[in-house]
């Protein structure tokens, strides 16, 4: 992910994404060395992307979305796959996020993929909504 991938990022963003990130979250991760952030095109157009952050041997996966009208296609393990494969090369052993209780998509998608509900961490999200912490290791 490049800056200027930004305006797609965040279009994708506004419209998936209950509270969206700020276009600032963004471009801060990109001056970040820890962060791991790239784009998935399909000809010549972004239709997703993924952001973590590597810290230590844990990868903390922040944001990872589909545009609307190209999901359930695979898109998201694939992008789920690259991020960990990256992750494995800088050395990472484990990998958790946060996903709404109530994102029954996202959900499925990490247990297909093996994560595991560690808890549920209560109020996570700004509008009060709780989160699932999930969690696995990285082989
Ligand atoms: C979650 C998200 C990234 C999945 O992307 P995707 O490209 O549609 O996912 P995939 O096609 O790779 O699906 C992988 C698996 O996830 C699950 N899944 C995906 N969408 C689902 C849905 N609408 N309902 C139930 N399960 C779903 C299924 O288990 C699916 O496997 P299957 O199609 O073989 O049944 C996408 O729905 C999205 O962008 N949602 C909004 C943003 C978001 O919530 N991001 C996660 C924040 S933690």
């Amino acid at each position: 992910m490049r800056f200027e991938d930004l305006d797609a990022v965040c279009n994708i963003e506004h419209g998936v994404f209950p509270n969206p990130w700020p276009r600032v979250f963004f471009e801060k991760d990109l001056e970040s060395s820890n962060t791991v952030a790239f784009v998935f095109e399909e000809n010549g157009q972004i239709i997703g992307y993924a952001v973590g952050a590597c810290i230590d041997v844990e990868l903390h996966i922040t944001n990872i979305a589909v545009a609307t009208g190209y999901q359930r296609r695979g898109t998201g393990l694939s992008l789920l796959q690259k991020m960990e494969d990256i992750a494995i090369e800088r050395a990472c052993n484990f990998a958790y996020l946060e996903v709404r209780t109530n994102n029954v998509a996202a959900i499925n998608m990490y247990k297909k993929y093996g994560y595991d509900i560690l808890y549920t961490r209560k109020r996570y999200y700004i509008d009060g909504d709780d989160a699932y912490v999930m969690h696995k290791e990285l082989k």
